[in-house]
């Protein structure tokens, strides 16, 4: 019997062409299992700066595309760097527009971080999705020992390790959401 695909919505905290995040994120994307499908959401920048009275019941129509996209995923993966000690606000505006996003409530979340460090803003994500109801699963969740931000995704791909720790969590994630 063949299982169920999954589909798993990737952000990634940063904006920069060359991220070393979304370098992790598309490598994870690249190492996902036949049943598992990782899409990159490439929105994040385009979202308006979250306010309240725009958040009618009928919001810009990149709030509408983010929306649909976390509703159409089983879990997310975060990606992010530490920015002054806290996470982007990219990263952020695109979640205060999930906060009355009621399909957020109750998500699955798995965070991958990019570098030991960035204490701060890991310490930070997590308590803003437990402030949103999400589920931070913290066994999928994995440091990878990078030390520099200039290796692409094929250069991380060679690495041994980062392809055995993104291929944990990713698995890990999914035999949770098979649960
Ligand atoms: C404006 C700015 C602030 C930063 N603040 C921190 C910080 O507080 N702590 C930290 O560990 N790194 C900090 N960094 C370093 C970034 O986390 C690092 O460059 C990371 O690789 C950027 O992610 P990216 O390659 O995905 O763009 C900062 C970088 C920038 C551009």
């Amino acid at each position: 019997m063949s299982l169920a695909s999954l589909h798993v919505l990737a952000l990634s905290g940063s904006l920069r062409t060359q991220s070393i995040n979304s370098a992790v994120l598309l490598a994870a994307q690249s190492l996902a299992s036949a049943n598992l499908t990782v899409t990159i959401y490439r929105g994040l920048g385009d979202l308006p700066h979250f306010n309240p009275d725009l958040d009618t019941a009928t919001p810009p129509t990149t709030v509408i595309a983010l929306r649909e996209a976390i509703n159409a995923s089983d879990a997310l993966l975060i990606c992010t760097p530490e920015y002054a000690h806290g996470i982007p606000g990219t990263l952020k505006n695109g979640l205060d527009w999930l906060v009355s996003y009621a399909p957020f409530s109750g998500k699955f979340v798995a965070i991958i971080n990019a570098r030991p460090g960035a204490d701060y803003a890991q310490a930070s994500l997590r308590e803003i999705l437990s402030a949103m109801n999400a589920r931070v699963i913290e066994k999928a969740c994995v440091t990878l020992p990078l030390t520099n931000n200039t290796l692409d995704t094929t250069a991380l791909l060679k690495l041994p390790v980062i392809r055995e720790r993104l291929q944990f969590s990713l698995t890990t994630l999914e035999n949770i959401l098979r649960q």
